[in-house]
């Protein structure tokens, strides 16, 4: 049997959970990262050598040297958006295009995926989901309706000008029936769609066939989920959820790949909780604690600005999607943000449940009971090892662990790359 040993790194809240940082910092230790699942709606940051990048499409190894950055066919990609990122990430390490491979089979987000997004959601037949606004509901419909626009399409005209009229025919009788606003060209949608294939066909690649061979090279992959399990469209809090498997289950349909190719899940989670958009979120905090921490934390959107909904840790939903995620390994971040307070709290249960509204995560009636630990003095912003650790700040850690069943094997101590400590080794 081939031991792959390739890795994957998934948020395990509503997104935001640092998994950039961690990301960047792991991707030293494998020869490729690849995204399968999401498109420009995520927002990864990371700091290169002092200064912030925020990643949406490109993975959080593009600035790696000798390593490889995958886009796998489960990634919804809006072109002019990728360029626009290949040139602010040249600016921090050249070469972006030679390092980057991206899936043929990628369903595109052109302009009128966006337009579509955004009438939706400002449309009062419609429930506001608080989407980024971005084309990615749209593209993935496209998908499952069978007349999305696909990288490969972009390849062949003939091809492409059968499939876009079929598909510029839907929407624009969406336009002017339901939304009354102007259609969009076919001729200049077209010529825009050609010219893209034409600057992505160089970097174009058989994403699951190279992971293939370089596994069987004895190369490891890392695999860099976007949003969060709790925003997956199958096991997140539906109908408030972003429109793809943003859990462990998409990463083989988003690669191309067996389920078995994957042999450890690491698991991102906040030492508290966060939400961006509209949805059930049992943990809110509305008083001055969630104020306090919404401004340590630097709790404003990576993609949009808008500002983040903060909470205490949920251990109800977390233990829910370690299961199903097979999440083996956590990692916690943003512990520092606790710094100096009095005390925490974790919500160890919930009230008002039952069977029916665990399996569907409707969480919007149900009630968190919570466990009360003593906060720090100390602080633990930016340390590097364990050894200068409060011990209330070690007791938090154990309480997770106890709680969720998994343990912490790595814990974030501040934005930096090196403010992470192992706990245990797991690479
Ligand atoms: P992602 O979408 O999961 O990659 O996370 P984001 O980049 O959207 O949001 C995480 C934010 O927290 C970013 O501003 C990071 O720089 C920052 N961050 C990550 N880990 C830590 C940490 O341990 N402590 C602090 N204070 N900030 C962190
Ligand atoms: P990263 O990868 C936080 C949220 C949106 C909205 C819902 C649906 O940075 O963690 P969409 O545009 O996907 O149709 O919006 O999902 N959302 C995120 N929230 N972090 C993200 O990505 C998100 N990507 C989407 O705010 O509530
Ligand atoms: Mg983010």
């Amino acid at each position: 049997m081939t031991k792959t040993q390739n890795f994957a790194v998934l948020g395990l809240q509503w997104g935001d959970e640092g998994k950039g940082k961690i990301v960047n910092f792991l991707s030293p230790n494998f020869h490729a990262t690849c995204r399968f699942q999401g498109g420009h709606n995520a927002g990864h940051t990371l700091i290169v050598n002092g200064k912030k990048l925020i990643l949406h499409l490109l993975p959080s190894s593009i600035c790696e040297k000798d390593a490889l950055s995958l886009i796998g066919k489960g990634v919804v990609l809006s072109p002019n958006d990728l360029f626009e990122e290949i040139s602010e990430a040249n600016t921090f390490l050249d070469g972006v295009e030679d390092r980057l491979k991206i899936s043929s089979a990628c369903v595109l987000i052109l302009d009128h995926h966006k337009k579509f997004d955004q009438c939706r959601e400002k449309s009062n037949s419609f429930k506001t989901i608080g989407t980024t606004g971005r084309g990615i509901g749209p593209a993935y419909e496209d998908k499952v309706g069978r007349r999305a626009i696909r990288l490969v399409d972009c390849f062949y005209e003939k091809i492409l000008e059968e499939k876009l009229r079929e598909n510029l025919d839907f929407y624009n009788f969406m336009f002017n029936k339901l939304f009354s606003v102007e259609e969009v060209s076919f001729q200049e949608t077209f010529e825009k769609a050609l010219s893209y294939g034409e600057r992505l066909k160089p970097m174009t690649k058989d994403i699951s066939k190279l992971i293939i061979e370089m596994n069987n090279d004895g190369k490891k992959v890392l695999f860099e989920g976007a949003q969060g399990a709790l925003l997956d469209v199958d096991n997140g809090t539906y109908p408030y959820v972003t429109s793809s498997n943003s859990s462990a289950a998409g990463i083989a349909s988003g690669s191309g790949l067996g389920p078995l190719s994957v042999s450890n899940i690491l698991g991102i989670a906040k030492a508290y909780t966060t939400r961006v958009g509209e949805g059930p979120m049992p943990t809110e905090l509305f008083d001055d604690i969630g104020i306090h921490i919404a401004k340590k934390g630097g709790e404003g959107g990576a993609t949009t600005g808008r500002p983040r909904r903060c909470g205490w840790f949920d251990a109800v939903a977390m233990k829910k999607v370690i299961q199903s995620n097979s999440v083996k390994s956590l990692c916690i971040t943003k512990l520092d943000v606790f710094d100096g307070m009095e005390s925490i709290k974790i919500c160890e249960s919930y009230d008002n449940s039952d069977e029916f509204f665990e399996e569907s995560l409707n969480l919007d009636h149900v009630k968190p009971q919570y466990i009360e630990l003593s906060g720090w003095k100390k602080p633990i912003y930016g340390l590097k090892t364990l050894d200068d650790f409060p011990k209330e700040a070690l007791e938090f850690i154990s309480k997770i662990e106890e709680v969720c069943g998994v343990s912490v094997d790595i814990i974030s101590t501040g934005p930096e790359r090196e403010s992470t400590i192992f706990k245990n080794d797991i690479i």
